[in-house]
Parts: C-alpha cells; structure tokens; sequence
C-alpha cells in the first residue's frame, strides 16, 4: 500500500495559521492551531490554507498547467533549474528550508531539492491546480494554497532561501520570512526572451527598468550580490511553442491565442531570463 502524501515535518513546523499565526500541529489528515482552525490535507498532499477569495484570473488554470507540465517535461528550462539549484546549493550548504513563492508544479523547487539533501521546501501558490504537481514532484517539498498578496502564513526567519520564478514579489514578505543573511534569488524574463513568437502570440514587454525597479523596491532590506543573464536561441517544434505560450500570461485569454494554431514548423526563439541573487541585511 502507498502511504497518502503528506507534508514534511519542517514544513508543517514553518507553516502558521492564516487566521492566529500560530504554530499547527498534526491531526490525522489535517493541521490544526492551538485555537482549533483546522486545515485539511488533500489527497495529493498540499494544504490549501487560503481563507478568502483571489480575483478571477490569479491562479494558474488547468490548461495552463497542462501546458507547463508538457514544456517543462521537455526539458527546455533545464539549464535555468540546474543553474539555480547551483546557486541555492552555495548559498545555504545544503541544509534549510527553500521557500519557493509562486512555485506552479514545483519544477525548480524540486530540481533545487534534489542538489540540497538535507533542505526542505516549501511550495506557495495560488493554483490548487499546479499544487496537485508540486506536492508529487519531491518527497522533500511540502506545498500550500496561497495568495502571494496576503501576509504568508510561514513563521518568520525560517526560509534560508526564497525563489521567486516568474510570480509575483512581496518584498515585505521574503524579509519577514526569511533568516538573517538569508538569500534571495529572483528569476524574471530578459528583453528578447520569446520575442519571436510576437506574430502568433502577445509577448510581454519587458521593461528596460525593470531591475533597476527591482533593486530599488528590496533596497531598504536586501543586497545585490550578483546578477546574471541566461540567454540562448534555440529550436522548438510547433508543441514546444504552443506549450510555452500557453502557460504564460497569455494562456488566461484562450481567445488570444487562436494564431498558435497556424504554427507547423520548427522555429528559432530566443530564451532570456535574469537571476538575481539577493542577502537579506536587515
Ligand atoms: C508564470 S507562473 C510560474 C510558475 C513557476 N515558478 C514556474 O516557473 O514554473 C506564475 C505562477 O504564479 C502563480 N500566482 C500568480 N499570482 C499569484 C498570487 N497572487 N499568489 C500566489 N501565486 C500566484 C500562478 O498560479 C503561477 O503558478
Ligand atoms: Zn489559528
């Protein structure tokens, strides 16, 4: 028999109430505070913990996630997850939770996990949908319903490492919840990245401040230490680019999207990201 999936115990000792902020305990299938709010487990594993309602359009959607299961499966963003496990690897020595704020299927959390063997992670998001994935993808993740907007529900200086991949950014948050000296790593797309699929599909402009926004908005409590950019051109079939497109902003506006059907060659895109890695100084 295969036990039902649960949540690590360091997560469950890093999660807090939504409604008190105290710590939870274990009861059967469920976490519950000292003044009895209760949260069931899934069966898949996850907690959802989320109290009241996000606006439409939020959360990743089914499609969406079938469609970033398909790409990343490919193994297209490898080199990205391999670089940021690297990163993370060094940052803490292997040991620690890894909080992974807007984390989808867990791909990059689980990828990370997989370098650290004494680390825990913890997936947020707002998608139960993506949740279902990231609570399978490592026996050493635990994930949990959330709205990256609202105060986490994570106790303060527990996180050795955030990863923020292509979500959104609560500075005040990855402050309270991560340690002292404990490091911040922000993955975001570069000008260029996709641009080639502009006639299929609305590419997301990326603006040319936007780190420069960035660090000033993480100034008053976190360093720069470094900044790279992973850029590359590659080839993808047809799927490739469906998939890649429908899991991105876009893919919340099927109706956009009805040029992607004309595509039924190969074509060369440019992928671009920047990894920005932060330390908490204050
Ligand atoms: C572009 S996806 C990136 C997912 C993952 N980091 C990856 O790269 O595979 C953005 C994710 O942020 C989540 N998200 C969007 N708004 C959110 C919010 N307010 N709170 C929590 N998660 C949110 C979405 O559900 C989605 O999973
Ligand atoms: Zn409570």
């Amino acid at each position: 028999m295969t036990r039902p999936a649960t949540l690590p115990d360091a997560v469950v000792g890093a999660l807090r109430c939504p409604l008190c902020a105290a710590p939870f305990a274990r009861d059967g299938r469920s976490l519950r505070c000292p003044s009895r709010h209760s949260f069931d487990l899934a069966k898949q594993g996850y907690v959802n913990l989320l109290h009241a309602g996000v606006p439409a359009g939020t959360a990743d959607t089914a499609e969406m996630v079938a469609a970033r299961v398909a790409f990343l499966d490919g193994g297209h963003y490898a080199g990205l997850r391999d670089r940021l496990a690297e990163v993370t690897a060094s940052e803490t020595g292997g040991e620690g939770l890894v909080v992974d704020a807007g984390a989808g299927t867990g791909y990059y959390l689980a990828g990370v996990l997989e370098r650290l063997p004494g680390a825990a992670g913890l997936a947020l998001d707002v998608s139960a949908v993506a949740l279902r994935r990231a609570a399978k993808a490592h026996p050493r993740l635990g994930a949990a319903v959330w709205n990256l907007w609202e105060p986490w529900p994570v106790a303060d200086g527990s996180a050795a490492v955030v990863l923020n991949v292509f979500a959104p950014r609560n500075g005040p948050e990855f402050r309270r919840v991560l340690r002292p000296g404990g490091s911040l790593l922000v993955v975001s797309p570069e000008r260029g990245h996709l641009a080639e699929l502009a006639s299929v599909a609305p590419v997301l402009e990326v603006d040319a401040r936007k780190e420069e926004r960035l660090d000033a908005a993480l100034s008053d409590h976190f360093e720069l230490v470094s900044r790279e950019t992973l850029r590359e051109r590659v080839v993808w079939k047809p799927d490739d680019i469906r998939h890649a497109v429908r899991m991105g902003p876009t893919g919340h506006h099927p109706d956009r999207l009805t040029a992607l059907t004309d595509v039924t060659e190969p074509a060369e895109v440019t992928i671009a990201f920047s990894l920005s890695r932060y330390r908490r100084t204050t």
